[in-house]
């Protein structure tokens, strides 16, 4: 395999090759008062418990809601539904309900008063496990305590934002590796 030859690059856009997981929505409720935002700087901390780091700009009216509900719901959305998750990202609850403006269901969850968005592929319910780092860093550190998962498609095609208005879409996925692993690594 041939070396790559590598240019001088800024650091500020290293993002654009780490951020890793899907793009989300993250659903909220508090006080009667509903809300989603878009969300891709997000991360798996640990699995047992099921633990997701996520970042909410102090800005967002999602930071309030989550913070003093101590619970939300993180949407697994699908390529369909790429220009909703961009006009999601680009409003904010302070001013709008934006399940009725983007056409879309709220159904009730099993652990928390947050909705579930029901056109999302997942939904994974979450409750607040640490807030130590929310006031340095807007960093949430999530418990998923219930997850619902479409039975179909296997491979969703998600979308992953890539920084500068791109995102990659979820595409050929491979088992060809699998016997590399050592079995705990799986
Ligand atoms: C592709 C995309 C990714 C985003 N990622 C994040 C994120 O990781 N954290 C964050 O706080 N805001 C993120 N945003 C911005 C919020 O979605 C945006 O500020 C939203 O309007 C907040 O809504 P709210 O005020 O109703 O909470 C993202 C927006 C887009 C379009």
């Amino acid at each position: 395999m041939k070396p790559y030859d590598k240019r001088d690059f800024p650091v500020a856009n290293v993002r654009r090759f780490l951020e890793p997981g899907p793009i989300v929505l993250l659903s909220s409720a508090w006080k009667g008062e509903r809300n989603i935002m878009t969300m891709g700087w997000h991360m798996i901390m640990e699995f047992q418990p099921s633990l997701v780091g996520c970042y909410i700009w102090t800005e967002n009216h999602s930071f309030g809601m989550v913070r003093k509900s101590k619970e939300c719901v993180i949407n697994i959305p699908t390529a369909d539904l790429a220009a909703k998750v961009v006009r999601i990202g680009n409003t904010s609850g302070r001013d709008v309900d934006k399940f009725a403006e983007f056409g879309l269901t709220a159904q009730p969850g099993a652990k928390v008063a947050a909705p579930l968005i029901a056109e999302c592929y997942a939904s994974f319910e979450c409750r607040l496990a640490d807030s130590s780092l929310i006031g340095k860093y807007s960093l949430f550190v999530l418990e998923v305590v219930k997850a619902h998962v479409a039975a179909s498609p296997e491979y969703p095609r998600t979308l992953h934002y890539r920084g500068d208005g791109e995102f990659m879409i979820s595409g050929t996925n491979t088992r060809r590796y699998r016997k590399l692993f050592k079995p705990h690594m799986l």
